[in-house]
């Protein structure tokens, strides 16, 4: 049974980039970044987020998520890629009783989370969840896949399988002509596996992942900065 393309951050803000700015310095700014350490996420925009505080953005992400499930009061949902808790907090916000954890590889991100989640994120690895099979209504992970190579990518997403059969949201980083390509490959600093949505498909057919999908696509401005 084959997942659905849906897009479930058809809420999230619009974002202007500036890509200029990163290419400069690419390389020194992507091995800070790959660190996923203070640098990508409270370092300079160039290595990363540039201060990763929590604004409420994914309040509706969170609702839109909550409505496309049919999640409920005692539902477990697991976040991989969790980061600092922000979609953690705001999914137990919008649905209270709603039990969700997370996950990520960054210490940094879970020692600097939302008070709110203290004690629901579990530093991990996407390939290796340390939970019981079939152990959450739903696992969520946004923009995070893409940081794995091909192979961990692939391990990842039938460790999503396993723990949520069916019932998986994943995101990922994706172009859709050469133009994009290029602004993304300008832009991206971590990602390590990525293409059009085509190759996406047949690497979630090959880990035997059915839940739902869609990308993130950076779009070109005229000034040669993007829009998100
Ligand atoms: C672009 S951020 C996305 C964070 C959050 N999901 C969001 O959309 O705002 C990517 C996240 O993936 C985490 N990450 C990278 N590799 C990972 C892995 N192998 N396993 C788990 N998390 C990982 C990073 O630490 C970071 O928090």
């Amino acid at each position: 049974m084959a997942g659905r393309e849906v897009n479930l951050l058809a809420r999230y803000p619009k974002a202007r980039r500036n890509v200029k700015a990163r290419v400069g310095s690419k390389a020194e700014n992507r091995a800070a970044a790959l660190r996923f350490d203070r640098e990508y996420f409270d370092g300079t925009r160039e290595q990363g987020y540039g201060g990763y505080r929590y604004d409420g953005r994914w309040l509706p992400i969170a609702e839109d998520i909550v409505a496309h499930f049919g999640l409920r009061p005692g539902d477990r949902v697991l976040d991989v890629g969790c980061a600092k808790g922000f979609l953690v907090k705001d999914l137990m916000k919008v649905c209270p009783g709603l039990d969700v954890f997370g996950l990520d590889i960054s210490r940094y991100a879970v020692r600097h989370c939302e008070p709110e989640v203290v004690g629901r994120l579990h530093v991990g690895n996407a390939t290796d969840l340390p939970f019981p099979d079939a152990s959450f209504r739903a696992v969520i992970s946004i923009n995070t896949v893409h940081n794995l190579d091909r192979a961990d990518c692939i391990r990842a997403l039938a460790e999503f399988e396993r723990v949520a059969p069916g019932c998986g949201y994943v995101q990922v980083d994706a172009y859709r002509n050469p133009e994009e390509r290029a602004v993304f490959e300008d832009w991206m600093l971590t990602a390590k596996t990525y293409g059009m949505p085509v190759d996406w498909r047949a690497i979630l057919a090959e880990a035997g992942y059915t839940g739902d999908y869609f990308w993130t696509i950076l779009e070109i401005d005229p000034e040669w900065t993007i829009t998100d």
